[in-house]
């Protein structure tokens, strides 16, 4: 591929942009300096460096966010700011979308990508993603919260209840439930149909990618990861 046209596919601005940049002399590849924007690359594991910055060419791109409260997931957010201010601009460039959406006062684990296969598997109803809550609730429960959730809940503007994949008390206030449905503010509203109310909402994880199990790197709120292959296969997506 043409080095320009190959900073360009990995977020780097237009065609324009990254001729300058490398003309500039902005560019080394797989180590080398080069000034020649219509280069032609091999991208099997070719490595740049744009700006002292070191990068590895990737068709698509998988991303770890761990989403600190008080981000919203959307471009254009209302109230708060957008959780695509914390990942890397070249890689918002290149269109990386999340993976559904948490509320903005909800934390844990969001998954982005530009890949839409991977995107579609991971939020399609029919593949049945797990995804891993952990709830902080306003009243004290017993075991009949969490038998309730199992049993299934029927929520408004549903026509058939919707029942958690586990649901286990942690203590007099705090629930861990694991859902394969996607609905908006489910949790909360499955809790609420239960008669109680979320005050804290934390996603553990997807599948067996969790941020609480070292399957991922240790990321504190805030932080992006690269997913590689070993994190896809736990999420069971074959590229
Ligand atoms: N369910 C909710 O109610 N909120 C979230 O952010 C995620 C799941």
């Amino acid at each position: 591929m043409q080095l320009e046209r190959l900073l360009q596919s990995q977020g780097f601005g237009s065609r324009k942009t990254c001729r300058l940049h490398v003309e500039a002399g902005d560019v080394r590849v797989n180590g080398v300096p080069c000034r020649d924007p219509q280069a032609e690359f091999d991208t099997a594991g070719l490595t740049f460096e744009i700006d002292g910055e070191m990068w590895t060419y990737a068709e698509h791109v998988y991303l770890a966010l761990y989403k600190p409260a008080g981000f919203e997931c959307t471009h254009q957010p209302q109230h708060h700011r957008s959780v695509y201010a914390l990942l890397p601009p070249p890689l918002v460039r290149r269109g990386v979308q999340s993976v559904g959406r948490l509320d903005a006062d909800t934390t844990g684990l969001l998954l982005f990508s530009d890949d839409g296969r991977f995107i579609h598997a991971m939020a399609s109803p029919k593949r049945r993603v797990a995804k891993h809550y952990r709830a902080t609730l306003k009243h004290p429960f017993d075991d009949t919260l969490p038998k309730q959730l199992l049993a299934g809940v029927l929520l408004t503007g549903e026509s058939a209840p919707l029942a958690a994949l586990s649901a286990q008390q942690i203590d007099t206030r705090t629930l861990t439930l694991s859902i394969d449905q996607g609905k908006y503010h489910q949790v909360k509203r499955m809790v609420a149909a239960a008669g109680n109310r979320v005050e804290a909402l934390h996603r553990a994880g997807f599948d067996a990618l969790s941020l609480e199990d070292g399957s991922l790197p240790a990321l504190t709120p805030g932080d992006c990861c690269r997913l590689d292959e070993n994190h896809l296969a736990l999420l069971g997506y074959r590229r």
